[in-house]
């Protein structure tokens, strides 16, 4: 006959205990990243941003300060990566993962690197071979992109009109190689087919 497990049952205790343990864990580290993204974070022109979110891979940061008026958010973007690569962030509009995501892409594409101008691509990535036309996006831009290389790392600054004026978005974010001059593909391997996550701006 099958002896019934009540909800007193030390299985089912020890699962809860797991689970409130898991759950601190987790509210730890997210203090401990609030406050590692934080540190002494300063940026180009005397911007700053309300909120920061160290981003589960690539060493990225996201930084930013929400407008509930507009419904708009001023970005900071920051990744680290070689001069001579570039860095991307984005949200995607149409879904979630990469095809359909509208990016700021940073680069340096001057010859020689060092001291080259960082520019910043406006593109919505069609597809897994996208054409990288600079362009529109799929939302609105009310102010040209900046970006800046320093200290080893690429830091992209924003502001978008968030989709739908919706506070959560499906955001992606990339690092690669320029190779002649051009946005070259990134590795598909490991952290970078991991880099999306589902950002609330509140
Ligand atoms: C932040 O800046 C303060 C004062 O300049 C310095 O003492 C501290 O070590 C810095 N912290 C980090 C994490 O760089
Ligand atoms: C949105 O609101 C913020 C805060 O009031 C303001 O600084 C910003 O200029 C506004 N942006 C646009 C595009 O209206
Ligand atoms: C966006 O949503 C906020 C909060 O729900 C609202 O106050 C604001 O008017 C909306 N803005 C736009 C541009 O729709
Ligand atoms: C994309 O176009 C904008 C606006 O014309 C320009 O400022 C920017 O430098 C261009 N980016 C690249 C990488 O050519």
């Amino acid at each position: 006959m099958a002896r019934r497990l009540g909800h007193g049952h030390p299985a089912c205790l020890l699962a809860a205990a797991v689970l409130l343990l898991s759950a601190a864990a987790a509210a730890s580290t997210s203090a401990a990243q609030q406050l590692d993204c934080a540190a002494n974070a300063t940026f180009q022109a005397g911007r700053s941003y309300r909120r920061c979110s160290a981003l589960p891979v690539l060493g990225a940061t996201l930084h930013w300060t929400y407008h509930p008026g507009n419904g708009t958010a001023d970005v900071a973007f920051r990744a680290p990566q070689g001069s001579g690569g570039w860095v991307a962030w984005g949200i995607n509009t149409q879904g979630a993962g990469i095809a359909g995501s509208s990016v700021f892409v940073a680069s340096q594409q001057a010859a020689g690197g060092g001291g080259g101008a960082v520019s910043v691509l406006t593109t919505v990535l069609e597809s897994y071979s996208p054409s990288l036309r600079n362009g529109t996006l799929g939302f609105g831009v009310p102010s040209p992109p900046a970006a800046e290389y320093s200290a080893g790392a690429y830091t992209i600054y924003a502001t978008v009109a968030l989709p739908g004026n919706s506070t959560t978005q499906n955001t992606v974010w990339q690092a690669g190689p320029v190779r002649g001059g051009a946005i070259a593909m990134h590795p598909t391997s490991g952290p970078n087919l991991m880099s999306t996550k589902r950002q609330d701006f509140l």
